[in-house]
């Protein structure tokens, strides 16, 4: 099937230009899905605080049921299976592990995840395991949280508790989903949990995800030194809305802020001074330890690229007051991001296929080789069920056509893109706008809890399979 297109892309026809082995997947995250939050001794996270604060969430609603994933996640799997999904990427939630943060492991906690990986391998899924996908146990919260130095060492022993657990039949962990997130947009803008509006806190919280994220990797390896072990950050191709020095300079700012700020102490093993010197005038920076780095930049196994978008941004020239997201980028007051002029999906992202090309393309070309796995790319729209009960969503097909293609003119350019999830399996709890966007190749009728797959899961099935029969 080629969805809106003269001529077939080659993503639809039926040779195979993935390379042998790439991974078919979609991804969920434990908060948005598993609903079941007081089950078997599961403690309280940041999101559970967020979503029951009045005003912080945009439909009033939170992940209390979500999709009920918990209860049911033996149909989930099913579904998957019948969509021929090779991967899977999920969430921990720290919480079911360790109530409180820390100490000793909650048994019930941990068995959720056993039976869930038991039920993936049994269907022939290869489990994908993120460690943290924000669900910052809240009593950590409560001992200050991300912007302090010990909730990293908090990390690495829950990590080994759950490498513990799952080790003898999960092969590829990742620690961390978008430290860019947790950092900026909850401690620095204050729009997900735990709503904190400090700039400083933000930028010490993306250190310390770093280093969690590195001391995770040290805890994992000295149980299994060959366990595979990546991590995932969401990345933006950043482009300047004109040829001016100041909107290239801004660009610069927005990239170093975005993207580099995680890539070189991943990569390269160090900060890029840049960034560096424009963070630093708003922060000061004594929370860095001279060794940190060391520990972060130990070898990636895979690095994971969350790919939504484009930003464009110029240095602004008015004097207005700022919106609310602009506490997530520290010291950059004055860079404003330019209204998309082209489409963009129900979220307001502007649909840029090429974005994920030059992402990846600058990956190869610019850090060490690492394996790149695009594990999340979707999009939200507004799906209706229709009279017969489907729910025809050619955008969103169309969206992860065109994304795929874009994996494709990377692979091209020589760029190791090894595998692709979509965002998402299912409809879920989509943090600050709660359940008014809908991500899901299936469709969730949240008060019956019925799922059916969309439009776009059957071509994403059909795309799957003619690949994975190909030679
Ligand atoms: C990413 C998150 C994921 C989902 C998508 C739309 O930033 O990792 O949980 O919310 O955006």
């Amino acid at each position: 099937m080629t969805i809106g297109r003269e001529k077939p892309h080659p993503v639809s026809t039926t040779e195979n230009p993935f390379p042998v082995g790439f991974r078919w997947g979609a991804a969920t995250a434990a908060y948005q899905i598993e609903g079941a939050v007081d089950a078997d001794g599961r403690g309280p996270s940041i999101w559970d605080t967020f979503s029951h604060t009045r005003g912080a969430i945009a439909d009033g609603s939170t992940g209390d049921i979500a999709c009920d994933h918990y209860n049911r996640f033996r149909d989930d799997v099913r579904l998957m299976a019948e969509l021929g999904l090779t991967a899977y990427r999920f969430s921990i939630a720290w919480p079911r592990v360790q109530p409180t943060g820390r100490g000793a492991p909650n048994p019930a906690g941990l068995d959720f995840y056993r039976r869930l990986v038991d039920e993936l391998l049994g269907h022939g899924i290869e489990p994908w395991p993120t460690l943290y996908h924000w669900d910052l146990p809240q009593p950590l919260e409560h001992d200050g949280g991300w912007p302090e130095r010990d909730t990293a060492q908090r990390f690495a022993d829950y990590a080994a508790h759950v490498h513990h657990a799952l080790g003898d039949r999960v092969d590829r962990w990742t620690t961390l989903n978008e430290p860019w997130c947790s950092a900026f947009l909850g401690y620095g803008s204050g729009e997900h949990a735990p709503g904190r509006r400090d700039p400083i806190a933000a930028v010490r919280s993306a250190h310390h995800l770093m280093l969690a994220h590195g001391l995770a990797c040290q805890a994992i390896r000295e149980a299994n030194p060959s366990a595979e072990v990546g991590t995932t950050v969401n990345l933006y191709a950043v482009s300047p809305a004109t040829t001016s020095p100041a909107d290239a300079d801004a660009a610069r700012r927005i990239d170093g802020l975005a993207n580099r700020i995680f890539l070189d102490p991943l990569l390269r093993g160090r900060y890029p001074a840049d960034v560096l010197d424009d963070i630093s005038v708003a922060t000061g920076l004594d929370h860095i330890h001279p060794d940190d780095l060391v520990t972060i930049a130990a070898p990636l196994a895979h690095l994971g690229v969350n790919y939504y978008s484009r930003y464009v941004v110029a240095r602004s020239h008015h004097d207005g007051p700022l919106p609310l997201s602009h506490g997530a980028w520290p010291g950059a007051d004055d860079i404003q991001f330019a209204e998309p002029h082209g489409p963009t999906t129900d979220m307001g992202w502007a649909i840029d296929p090429a974005g994920l090309t030059e992402t990846l393309v600058r990956l190869h070309r610019d850090y060490p080789a690492v394996p790149l796995y695009v594990t999340e790319n979707g999009a939200a729209f507004d799906d209706i069920v229709g009279p017969d009960g489907r729910v025809d969503d050619p955008q969103r097909a169309r969206y992860i056509e065109q994304h795929l293609g874009a994996c494709l003119d990377a692979i091209s350019h020589g760029a190791p893109v090894r595998g692709y999830f979509v965002w998402s399996l299912l409809d879920n709890f989509e943090w600050a706008h709660g359940y008014s966007q809908r991500f899901g190749l299936v469709h969730v009728d949240y008060t019956t809890q019925r799922r059916t797959p969309k439009t776009s899961a059957h071509w994403y099935a059909d795309v799957i399979r003619r690949h994975r029969l190909s030679p």
